[in-house]
């Protein structure tokens, strides 16, 4: 049995002014698979981001997400059927602490899935919530220790350094409980050592989930990656496996940079 389709984007088109951003893309990830995102700058992967996570309406084109036509629904409906995101721009609550975002991302997660209108009466899910709150806080606690956020657990989140911000974006993204996440280049900002350890831990944070992931570095790529698209212009180009995409000719020479016959060591 082949794996159900998380998001299917089919001949997406998106303009600004006589600025054609998105010109019909076609992309299908499947339920569990980790795919990534790359192209220049300006080709357009915010933008298509924007437009599968509700933000933007596209022009043209159907977005589904597991198999349901979401095209054009509002952001909050989308994290109710299951989609989260990070931004390229950390967005945070600033005067919130770091323990008190996470915290609150858990349980916001969990009111969208369980607080189904008319289904069970508001008192009912306070006392059940209450019931839940030390395994909320457990729950939170281990998100900060994963992302080395632990040390600064009681910062306002505003005061974070820019790495640390980026990680409680990541985090916050995550605790949601979302089942499919958009990742917006999670390791932008970052030196090597950050970035690593934030790959490594999507790596396991990302089991069971989906996450289509905007990357520039090809290293993260191909550690995350189980699959690639690449985006020129607003159409893809190319979508196949790390290793056959750093070797397509088409994209070392439109993205890559590289000269399109492999000569490396
Ligand atoms: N709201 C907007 N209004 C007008 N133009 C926009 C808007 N959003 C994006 N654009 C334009 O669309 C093009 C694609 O932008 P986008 O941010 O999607 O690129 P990107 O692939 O994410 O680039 P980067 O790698 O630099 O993040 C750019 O030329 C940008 O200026
Ligand atoms: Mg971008």
């Amino acid at each position: 049995m082949t794996a159900p389709i998380a998001v299917r984007l089919d001949g997406i088109a998106r303009r600004f002014g006589a600025t054609h951003v998105l010109n019909g893309v076609a992309l299908s990830v499947t339920a569990g698979e980790r795919h990534a995102l790359i192209g220049p700058n300006g080709a357009g992967k915010s933008t298509l981001f924007n437009v599968i996570g509700g933000t933007l309406r596209p022009d043209a084109g159907r977005v589904w997400l597991d198999g349901a036509d979401v095209t054009g629904h509002r952001p909050d409906l989308l994290a109710r059927a299951g989609l989260g995101r990070s931004f390229q721009t950390t967005r945070l609550f600033a005067r919130q602490t770091v323990w008190e975002n996470v915290r609150c991302a858990l349980w916001c997660g969990e009111m969208a899935r369980r607080a189904r209108p008319g289904a069970i009466s508001r008192l009912a899910i306070g006392t059940r919530w209450l019931r839940r709150s030390g395994e909320i806080d457990a729950r939170a606690w281990e998100v900060l220790v994963d992302l080395d956020l632990e040390r600064v657990a009681d910062t306002p989140a505003g005061a974070l350094e820019y790495g640390a911000q980026r990680r409680l974006d990541l985090g916050i993204a995550w605790a949601s409980g979302a089942r499919t996440l958009l990742l917006d280049e999670p390791t932008a900002g970052m030196n090597r050592d950050e970035a690593a350890r934030v790959i490594a831990w999507l790596q396991r944070a990302s089991v069971g989930k989906t996450v289509l992931v905007i990357e520039h570095d090809m290293d993260a790529v191909q550690a995350l990656a189980d699959r690639v698209s690449v985006l020129v212009q607003g159409r893809i180009v190319a979508t196949g496996r790390p290793a056959d995409i750093r070797a397509d000719a088409r994209v070392r020479e439109a993205y890559l940079g590289l000269p399109p016959a492999e000569e490396q060591p």
